[in-house]
């Protein structure tokens, strides 16, 4: 792997601060000031954003400017997780959750309720008794129905829907050994999805997941998706997170996959959508022995002041290739929502591994679009 761009100079780190130099300058072209990309997309799909607490609590007021600019719903990144949302048996955490909800309510953002049952992001208690075994089948599904009823029940006919379930099938299409499987066994899901809709009669709910061009969880979400339809549960769509990098997925298995889910008669929808500038990094890549070493650190991490032109050029064009392609199946693609505001909130900058510095998402560290943004803008 090349080290160019890893030489750091100080005047650079202040231009690089500001985000003068990342993708094109700060100047946007007089009608990108003036258009906004949700006025662009029109009824096409709801364009929304994931808000962190600094955000859906207004003290990031830059951010929040962008935020009722450009779009139209959003979503939380973390508050509304059950090891936030529910620390404790018994006691629940609804200010930050309460904070959005408001938020999206006094500006006509449409609100997405994420997510309540996920293995990660769990509180410790969820699953297990008092001297840390875990709990009966009985017991499971009576603490999944009391948290379900609960978070979904508060905001009752204020979220448009929810991610009942999230990541629960792998990539042989077979479901993910989580706490909620070895216990409950694949009824986790129909439960949730019930327990949801009893809570909420009017709230769309989805099943959302990673990975989605993979043919194997591809098949396996169809079935799922299959299965809730024919025991008559509810399920509106399907969403597909779009965590997407410079070199994956492949575009045309991203849309078979789009159209696979859309031919079960569920809407689909872009819930998580970054893409990653930085070189790949498996989860199962060994980060702490790599790290060790600081040309390997620097390989990983190699624009730690802003993305070379030629590297913000590919991104862009790929980041318009997969919009284009939301755009194609607009009649089947009901919300397109990104993963962060600006590229300083993405849990990219730490995520494979932590302290790089990415450039993920549709606006800058300066809160200025991206070249593809404002092309969408100004067309
Ligand atoms: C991420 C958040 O962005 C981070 O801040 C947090 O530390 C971990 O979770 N799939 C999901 C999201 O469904 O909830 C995750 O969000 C990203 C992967």
């Amino acid at each position: 792997m090349k080290l160019r761009n890893t030489i750091i100079l100080p005047s650079l780190w202040v231009l690089g601060a500001v985000g003068v130099l990342a993708c094109g300058g700060v100047r946007p072209s007089a009608t990108a000031d003036e258009g906004s990309l949700k006025q662009a997309i029109g009824d096409r799909f709801l364009i929304g954003t994931a808000l962190n607490v600094r955000q859906s609590s207004g003290r990031d007021t830059a951010a929040l400017r962008v935020v009722k600019r450009h779009f139209n719903a959003i979503v939380a990144e973390n508050c509304m997780k059950s090891a936030e949302i529910h620390p404790e048996e018994g006691r629940y955490h609804f200010d930050d959750a309460d904070a959005l909800v408001n938020l999206g309510e006094a500006n006509g953002l449409t609100v997405t309720g994420h997510c309540l049952i996920w293995h990660s992001q769990l509180p410790r208690w969820f699953a297990v008794d008092k001297e840390g075994k875990p709990v009966s089948a009985e017991v499971l599904k009576a603490r999944m129905k009391e948290h379900i009823s609960t978070v979904v029940g508060r905001y009752k006919g204020r979220i448009k829907g929810w991610d009942v379930v999230n990541e629960a099938i792998v990539e042989d299409g077979s479901y993910r050994k989580t706490p909620f499987y070895d216990i409950l066994g694949e009824e986790f899901i129909p439960l949730a999805f019930q327990y949801a809709h009893e809570a909420d009669p009017d709230a769309e709910l989805y099943y959302n997941d990673y990975g989605m061009d993979n043919p194997g969880r591809r098949d396996g979400v169809v079935r799922l998706v299959k299965q809730l339809k024919e025991r008559g549960l509810r399920i509106d769509a399907v969403g597909m997170q779009g965590h997407l990098g410079m070199d994956y997925p492949d575009i045309h298995a991203f849309e078979t996959s789009m159209m696979a889910f859309a031919a079960t008669g569920v809407k689909v929808m872009i819930t998580e959508w970054d893409m990653s500038a930085l070189p790949t990094l498996t989860r199962s890549a060994n980060i702490s022995d790599i790290s060790d070493t600081a040309a390997f650190r620097q390989a990983l991490n190699p624009y730690p002041v802003a993305l070379p032109d030629s590297v913000s050029q590919r991104w862009n064009a790929r980041m318009k290739e997969f919009f284009n392609l939301f755009v194609k199946h607009s009649d089947v693609v009901t919300r397109v929502t990104a993963w962060g505001v600006t590229d300083g909130d993405s849990w990219k900058n730490n995520f494979p591994m932590p302290g790089r510095h990415d450039y993920a998402l549709l606006f800058d560290r300066a809160y200025q679009p991206k070249p593809f943004v404002k092309e969408i803008i100004t067309h």
